[in-house]
């Protein structure tokens, strides 16, 4: 298992994550889910219209913390807007029911690829993990 599908398949069995970004000084976290795997990245569901979008634009730092039972994963990254048709409707595919919100040409959904990552795994039980992916 290369370690971009370890962070997916712990993120796609949680089904979901807090994600926090930075809005000046203040940090922000909001809670997420989805989780796309396309072309070898992974990448996250917005709308271009959330304060969530409009703080990545202004700095694209972030990061990401899920828990399952004792495991947790954090990851620091970047999130970076990719305006590829083909990934939104992969999305779509994968969670059709986004489509109550969201189509591929709204103008609205977006997604931003998670990139320059840096993973840890840790536990109560065991020494954490760092990886790059
Ligand atoms: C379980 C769960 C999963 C969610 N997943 C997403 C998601 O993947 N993308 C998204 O834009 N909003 C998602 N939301 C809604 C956001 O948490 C919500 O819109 C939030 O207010 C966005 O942050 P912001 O207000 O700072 O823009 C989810 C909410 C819940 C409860």
């Amino acid at each position: 298992m290369t370690n971009l599908e370890r962070v997916y398949n712990f993120l796609e069995e949680v089904q979901s994550y807090s994600l926090a970004t930075v809005e000046g000084d203040q940090p922000r976290v909001r809670v997420f889910g989805t989780i796309l795997c396309y072309g070898g990245k992974l990448y996250i569901q917005t709308g271009k219209k959330k304060d969530v979008a409009k703080q990545l634009y202004a700095n694209p730092k972030a990061e990401i913390v899920s828990c399952k039972g004792p495991e947790w994963l954090r990851i620091t990254c970047k999130l970076i807007e990719n305006d590829d048709r083909n990934i939104r409707v992969a999305m779509l595919e994968k969670i059709p029911s986004l489509r109550a919100m969201y189509n591929e040409d709204d103008g609205n959904m977006t997604m931003f690829e998670i990139a320059d990552a840096t993973a840890t795994f840790s536990s109560f039980t065991a020494p954490s993990e760092t990886i790059k992916f």
